[in-house]
């Protein structure tokens, strides 16, 4: 095979696709009070989750159009049987380069071991307190201690970077950042402190705080300096340690929004493919998956929806706007 590379994927304001997030379920063992609202019914029926096979023809197409990186999310992708073998077919696809992994770790512990063997090599863990009736709180479950042991199980199988996302929640975890943040360094992991995003109304409930005064306090705290490398290819902005051994990164949708650098889309587990979190712009690919349509089609398909993108979201004028929450999208 050696056919021409194809052009790769770039939108109406110049900005070069090269990032999947991949959604294998919408479902979650818990119920974050800023993501799925409390006897929330409305999943996806299991008929139209994208197949493995499915999947692994969207993400080989993106591959050959340059989206090296892919994530897998939910929901809690864990819960999606066999994740750790589709895992296997994702990362040995030809051009993709880094697959990771979104969790909430409850399940971690078991997996761990596998999913590094299939080929992912970075995890990120939501974890939104280190207190045990704070995080029974926030999440609907007494989660802490499986998420502790799982954490343990991603360091033991060799996982690097892990980081921890932390939403943070005014009156409700702000006070737990510091402690955080000592806990994350003392470990080796990267904390993330993520401002609330009004996704569903769930999201916008949730007590957003902008992170600045945040930043500034931990700035002085543990003496952080503005990392020079950028780290990650996100949104995420660091500051670390004066001697490098560690760093925490900010993630500002709202008070400082990041969209003219935005490099990815997301592939919702019905096979909606959306172009922003906080737009409603999508390509329906089941139908089209399920139709017969060929590699020539889908990719024409692919580069009409790029066209779609949209400039950025608009979090902060219409934070009315979206009602899908942040486990159908895929986070
Ligand atoms: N705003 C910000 N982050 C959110 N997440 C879920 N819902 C929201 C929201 N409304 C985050 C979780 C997790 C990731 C999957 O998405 O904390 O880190
Ligand atoms: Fe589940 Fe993540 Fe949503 Fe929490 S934020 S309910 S862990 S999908």
């Amino acid at each position: 095979m050696n056919a021409p590379l194809p052009r790769p994927l770039i939108d109406r304001f110049n900005r070069r696709i090269s990032y999947l997030r991949l959604s294998v379920t919408d479902r979650c063992d818990l119920r974050c009070s800023y993501c799925i609202p409390q006897g929330f019914k409305d999943f996806e029926e299991p008929e139209h989750w994208l197949t493995f096979d499915e999947i692994e023809r969207v993400v080989r197409l993106f591959g050959l159009l340059g989206v090296g990186r892919v994530r897998l999310t939910g929901g809690e992708p864990l819960l999606r049987k066999d994740l750790a073998q589709l895992a296997g077919r994702l990362s040995v696809l030809p051009g993709i380069e880094d697959l990771s992994l979104s969790t909430n770790a409850t399940q971690l512990d078991r997996h761990a071991t596998a999913l590094h063997a299939a080929g992912v090599k970075r995890l990120n863990i939501s974890l939104d307190s280190l207190k045990r009736d704070c995080v029974t709180r926030v999440s609907g479950r007494d989660s802490l201690p499986a998420v502790m042991a799982g954490l343990d199980a991603a360091q033991a199988a060799g996982f690097a970077p892990i980081k921890l996302n932390m939403v943070v929640m005014q009156g409700v975890n702000d006070g737990e950042i510091e402690a955080m943040a000592a806990f994350c360094l003392a470990r080796g992991f990267t904390l993330r402190l993520i401002e609330a995003m009004p996704m569903g109304d769930t999201g916008r409930n949730a007590h957003y705080l902008p992170l600045d005064g945040v930043r500034d306090q931990l700035v002085a705290r543990f003496g952080l300096i503005p990392q020079a490398l950028e780290m990650g290819g996100g949104p995420a902005r660091y500051w670390q340690l004066p001697d490098g051994s560690g760093n925490i990164g900010f993630i500002t949708p709202i008070s400082q929004h990041f969209c003219a650098t935005c490099n990815r889309v997301r592939l919702a587990v019905d096979g909606t493919l959306y172009l922003c979190l906080g737009q409603e712009e999508k390509l329906a690919l089941r139908p089209l998956l399920r139709g017969g349509a060929s590699d020539t089609e889908l990719i024409a398909a692919l580069r009409d929806a790029i066209e779609l993108k949209p400039e950025r979201h608009e979090f902060r004028e219409q934070p009315g706007k979206i009602i899908r929450i942040m486990a159908h999208t895929g986070g």
